[in-house]
């Protein structure tokens, strides 16, 4: 296939809008998979599981090839891009790699906030943008407003927007058609020496690290030595293949291509997506890479049972290589243990990681929840703090450290306008700034809508934003931000406390239930102090003496429960005489204890950290 007859496309669509309905009848269309073979729900990208329970489409390999024939036989490359918000940096990596893209609009619904985001990436990158409304067998579809959105958002041209139904495969040809007429050829020659981005990589358990590439220059082989301009290592390319839609081996890659190699990449840590392969003799300017990810969201990741640390470990690295953007650090903890501080893109970044983690490694953990990072500005340095426990007790005029900030967002909301007001009370809770809103379009049949945007601080949406957003505006909200950088503010950590000898403990020597700090803002410390202390109050089980449960910030107490003392003693219920009942007794409380976490003079059963800290 020379490069004339090669389109590298992906297609832009928010969640649900059909995207791999659509990208399956190409699939069909094209005779890439038999038609027998072709079941009613199988859809070639969602390959993992977890993509297909939750219905979002991201990371893992998802290319797919097609041969199809017009007047000549063309080469379409499909490089699949995840819809969602939090993966912008996936979407800039699969587009990195096309010339065009369609942008797949549900014709009964319109542009949602996701897919704007989107578009703008694929712009800015130069790629050619192919409008395609879907879903227009429905009745409720209406093509013309949709269109006349397309115009007054993106400036599209009413006459380039294709009219489609996946569903039924009216005008999918069309698609097609466009894709060749529209999206440029990808440009490279034969003649130059090999020079190859590598824009996605998976581990597999017996070739090691299968790595997704496109072929800028020069010809990929089997048996080529190439090398890594990123790390300098030599490999072999063990094999060359095309996605279609599996792995089908073939000789080599030529320019223009995309395809996959294995080369006898051991570590998951060596594929660096947007790194530039060439051959191990011949060196080349590595391309631009890619814009380092930066996490939004950390959280511990724990083992339930503490035995397992090195399996989860082990686990978490894996599944790294399919996700890149996953940062890992090492955490130890004096309720749960050894375990990981991840950093994710955003929550349901985390989400699907934790379901992945669960589904195909089979991990039993804990996931605590999930924090972002402040950042702490001491006279001299400035530090990033992504774990609670580290933020500083007390900072002002009389300590060291000056000021304490956190990172803000550029929220969107794209919602129809009887929900405004609702859209607002919840954006003014979450202490937003400089709210604004205007309408999208005037709305004839159907009510207008409106964007409605904001500055809010991160940490005020990585919990239950989302949810409330959905369910206050009966799910026809749709949702976006970009980071708006760091800003000042008024934070305090607070820490719970069970137990005054704890607390003095904490005083004296410094050392803190480190589980149990979390940052917060000023303004709402006594309301999240008294919520936290009644749900200790519920999971810690009676002691032998009276415990009080606080709240502090600082060495104030901004909120306080106290647990009543037990009955004494565990044999005093039993009448005399029966030596082996009582040794029985006090043999099952010694069991019990030991598992117990021991925080003060507290015990603790680890259920109960499960209890307070987990997520769900
Ligand atoms: P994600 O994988 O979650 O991003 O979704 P998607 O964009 O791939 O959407 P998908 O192809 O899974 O389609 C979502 C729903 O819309 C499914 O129930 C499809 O059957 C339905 N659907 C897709 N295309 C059409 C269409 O042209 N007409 C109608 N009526 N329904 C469609």
């Amino acid at each position: 296939f020379p490069c004339e007859v090669i389109r590298n496309f992906s297609i832009v669509a928010h969640i649900d809008h059909g995207k791999s309905t659509l990208a399956d009848r190409l699939v069909g269309l094209t005779g890439t998979i038999p038609k027998k073979a072709f079941g009613a729900n199988q859809q070639v990208l969602d390959k993992l599981k977890v993509e297909r329970e939750r219905g979002i489409t991201e990371s893992g390999l998802t290319l797919c090839s097609m041969i199809y024939h017009s007047h000549q036989k063309y080469l379409l490359n499909l490089i699949d891009t995840p819809g969602h918000v939090d993966f912008s940096w996936e979407v800039s990596r699969s587009l990195a790699a096309c010339q065009g893209a369609l942008l797949l609009v549900d014709a009964t619904q319109g542009v949602q906030a996701q897919s704007i985001s989107v578009f703008h990436i694929a712009r800015e990158r130069g790629l050619k943008i192919i409008p395609v409304l879907n879903k227009i067998d429905m009745p409720v579809a209406d093509p013309s407003r949709i269109t006349a959105q397309l115009q007054s958002m993106f400036g599209i041209d009413p006459a380039e927007v294709l009219q489609i139904s996946a569903k039924t495969g009216r005008g999918v040809e069309t698609v097609l058609q466009a894709i060749i007429e529209r999206i440029p050829p990808p440009s490279g020659s034969v003649h130059e020496p090999l020079k190859a981005l590598l824009f996605d990589s998976q581990y597999d358990r017996y070739r090691g690290v299968i790595s997704l590439v496109n072929v800028m220059n020069g010809v990929m082989r089997k048996g080529d030595r190439i090398a890594s301009c990123h790390t300098g290592k030599k490999y072999e390319v063990t094999e060359v293949g095309i996605m279609h839609p599996e792995e089908v081996p073939v000789m080599h890659l030529q320019p223009g291509q995309v395809g996959y190699i294995a080369c006898n990449m051991k570590e998951s840590t060596e594929a660096h997506v947007g790194d530039t392969l060439h051959q191990a003799n011949v060196p080349v300017d590595p391309m631009p890479g890619f814009q380092p990810t930066k996490a939004m969201v950390y959280a511990g990741v724990f083992p339930v049972d503490t035995n397992d640390f090195i399996k989860l470990e082990e686990s978490i690295r894996r599944l790294t290589l399919t996700d890149r953007s996953v940062t890992i650090q090492r955490e130890s903890s004096t309720a749960l243990g050894q375990g990981c501080r991840l950093g994710f893109l955003g929550t349901l970044h985390m989400d699907v990681f934790r379901q992945r983690l669960e589904d195909e490694y089979d991990a039993n953990i804990i996931i605590t929840a999930p924090t972002v990072p402040y950042k702490v500005i001491y006279r001299d340095q400035t530090v990033i703090v992504s774990n609670p426990t580290d933020f500083p007790d007390e900072w002002g005029t009389a300590s060291h450290v000056r000021e304490v900030q956190e990172p803000m967002v550029k929220a969107s909301i794209l919602v129809p306008e009887e929900y405004l007001g609702d859209m607002m009370d919840l954006c003014f809770s979450r202490r937003a700034d400089d709210l604004d809103h205007h309408y999208l379009d005037s709305g004839t049949s159907t009510s207008a809508r409106v964007m409605l945007t904001c500055t809010l601080p991160l940490s005020e949406i990585v919990t239950d934003f989302f949810d409330q957003l959905k369910s206050r505006s009966s799910g026809y909200a749709s949702f976006d931000y970009e980071d708006a950088g760091y800003k000042a503010s008024d934070l305090v950590k607070v820490w719970m406390i069970a137990s005054i000898k704890l607390f003095m403990t904490f005083l004296l020597n410094g050392k803190p239930v480190d589980a149990l700090a979390l940052v917060i803002h000023r303004s709402v410390e006594q309301k999240i102090g008294r919520t936290w202390v009644k749900k200790l109050h519920k999971v810690i089980p009676r002691q032998l003496f009276e415990v009080p449960i606080q709240a502090a910030v600082g060495r104030r107490i901004v909120a306080r429960e106290t647990l009543s003392a037990m009955r004494a003693d565990v044999t005093a219920g039993l009448y005399g005489g029966h030596y082996e009942r009582k040794l029985k007794h006090l043999e099952n409380q010694k069991e019990s204890k030991r598992r117990m976490k021991k925080i003060g003079n507290v015990d603790l059963p680890q259920n109960a950290f499960f209890d307070i800290l987990s997520t769900t």
